[in-house]
């Protein structure tokens, strides 16, 4: 009897303890996304925009302030870029020395931490 509860409880903890594992095992770029881009940015389907930001979602691939969001600045939206690894990866070291003019403030400088989020937005399409 004993040895029974003894052996249901090793069971709870051990899937207790699984639990924040497996939360922590999730996309690297998703979790720096969230804690990053979220508070403007949405990947939400059907492409609306957020409240102040445009929809990330499908933006590898697209050419610069093409979404539909309605607020792009007008040096975004002249910006003669194709959204692809490489130039994600120099907007988002240093979004205004890149796009002098853009509203788009928030630089990433750990190169490991842009490649991640690219490599998830690539499959938010
Ligand atoms: C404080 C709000 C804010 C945060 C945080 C933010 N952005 Fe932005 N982002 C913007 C705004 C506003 C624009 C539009 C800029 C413009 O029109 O010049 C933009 C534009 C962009 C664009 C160009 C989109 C297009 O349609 O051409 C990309 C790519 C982008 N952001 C990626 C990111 C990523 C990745 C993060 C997180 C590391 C992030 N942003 C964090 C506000 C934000």
């Amino acid at each position: 009897m004993f040895n029974r509860f003894l052996a249901a409880s090793v069971a709870v903890a051990a899937a207790a303890l699984a639990l924040p594992a497996a939360a922590q095992a999730g996309d690297p770029g998703e979790t720096a996304f969230n804690i990053r881009c979220k508070a403007c940015h949405t990947v939400a389907p059907g492409g609306a925009a957020g409240p102040v930001a445009p929809n990330l979602r499908g933006v590898v691939g697209r050419k610069a302030g093409a979404s539909s969001y309605k607020n792009y600045s007008p040096a975004l939206k002249a910006a003669p870029i194709t959204w692809n690894a490489a130039s994600l990866d120099k907007f988002l070291a240093a979004p205004t020395k890149t796009v002098p003019g853009t509203r788009m403030v928030m630089a990433v400088s750990d190169p490991n931490q842009r490649k991640a989020i690219i490599a998830w937005l690539a499959k938010q399409r």
